[in-house]
């Protein structure tokens, strides 16, 4: 008898936990991500290494490289990770580009790009690839456009609230409406998950907006409006962005850092921007995508900001190349610094095993480099300032 008791008292338990872990599936505890006890938290940021099972060893000697030195307290990779083509390529290409990070025990977390989905794997697999290596994305709701759309909170010093607040969108591939072209934009129900969730949020912090940072692989349209001449006729496609042509060399006095490519976001938008400036919440805006550009600027107030590749493979440009570091201030949100680390920099570290990975036996070749991107084109850039 008393077997039977505790058999279905077992059961019961499990039918009144099943609600409990049904809940489980559209949040994650990532508790793991806390300020320190000086207030600080250290986020780097991975932009399209974009590159196979076979990952470039410079790229992932750069990515060991910059963990080491920096010690970030998490790893974001902004898209475009990996682009192998079957679905074992793909694992072993996740299991590669993440492993710097499991070696260090560095907490990770990454958003799809336009090509990380684009052969066998689905987003929905690859996803369950990353989560085979304690990724810290999660699909917050699957019937959501896009895969790994979800917020990682982080915990104050005291543990006792969430202080900062991390949104991580799928910004999708190419848009599927060939009418429209381009890239696919955060759609409609995205940014309703996103209103809804930033409410739950703030209604928990007291009614205080909970200062947050975005990121997303491709960059949102409302760039072209503050930071591109506008045209006073409508041409082509390419530079029409919401309707309205745009030029495509940016002010100079808008943005510091280096613009080598055009921005490139979708023609559309399903008004993302707009909830962001009307929620209040996203202090800044990170994105890939464009993998030589490395700028900031500001896009009616909030900072909008493209971490260039440190890929090796796919195409970049020795001046850019390198990681985004934020670190933020629990005690000072909005004060929070933002800087990229270059690959030049690191290569001519002491002890650096980059430039015999690259088969250069003097570092005279970096020298070069950080010297035509310090005082040439930093230098030209200020004279616009
Ligand atoms: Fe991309």
């Amino acid at each position: 008898m008393k077997k039977f008791i505790c058999v279905l008292t077992s059961c019961l338990i499990a039918l009144f936990m099943l609600p409990c872990f049904a809940a489980a599936a559209e949040s994650k505890d990532t508790s793991i991500l806390q300020f320190d006890k000086n207030g600080q938290f250290e986020i780097m940021i991975f932009a399209d290494i974009q590159d196979d099972e076979f990952v470039e060893e410079s790229t992932m000697q750069l990515m060991r490289e910059f963990l080491d030195k920096y010690t970030p307290d998490m790893v974001l990779f902004l898209g475009d990770n990996t682009v192998s083509y079957t679905k074992e390529e793909h694992s072993r290409a996740i299991a590669n580009i993440v492993s710097p990070c499991e070696e260090r025990n560095i907490p990770f977390a990454f958003v799809f790009g336009n090509h990380d989905p684009e052969r066998e794997a689905s987003s929905e697999e690859l996803l369950s690839y990353y989560a085979q290596h304690g990724t810290l994305t999660y699909d917050a709701d699957p019937d959501l456009y896009g895969c790994g759309n979800c917020n990682l909170p982080i915990l104050s010093s005291d543990g006792k609230k969430t202080a900062f607040n991390l949104w991580l969108f799928d910004s999708g591939s190419r848009h599927p409406d060939t009418e429209i072209g381009g890239y696919d934009c955060v759609r409609k129900d995205q940014i309703e998950w996103y209103k809804k969730t930033a409410a739950r949020l703030k209604e928990d912090n007291g009614g205080e907006p909970v200062p947050s940072m975005l990121f997303q692989h491709i960059i949102m349209p409302e760039v072209y409006e503050t930071l591109y001449p506008k045209l006073p006729f409508t041409a082509g496609k390419d530079y029409t962005i919401k309707g309205k042509t745009y030029f495509p060399v940016p002010f100079f006095n808008r943005h510091s850092g280096i613009i080598l490519e055009p921005c490139s976001p979708p023609f559309v938008s399903e008004g993302q921007f707009d909830a962001l400036l009307e929620v209040g919440d996203v202090l800044a805006a990170f994105h890939g995508h464009d993998h030589v550009n490395d700028f900031r600027t500001d896009c009616y107030g909030i900072e909008v900001i493209n971490v260039p590749t440190v890929g090796c493979s796919a195409y970049s440009d020795a001046i850019s190349r390198g990681a985004g570091f934020i670190t933020l201030n629990e005690n000072d949100p909005e004060n929070y610094t933002y800087q990229t680390l270059y690959h030049f920099d690191m290569a001519l570290e002491e002890g650096s095993l980059l430039p015999s990975i690259e088969g250069r036996d003097s570092t005279f070749y970096y020298k070069l480099v950080k010297f035509f991107r310090q005082k040439i084109l930093d230098g030209f850039h200020n004279l616009f300032l």
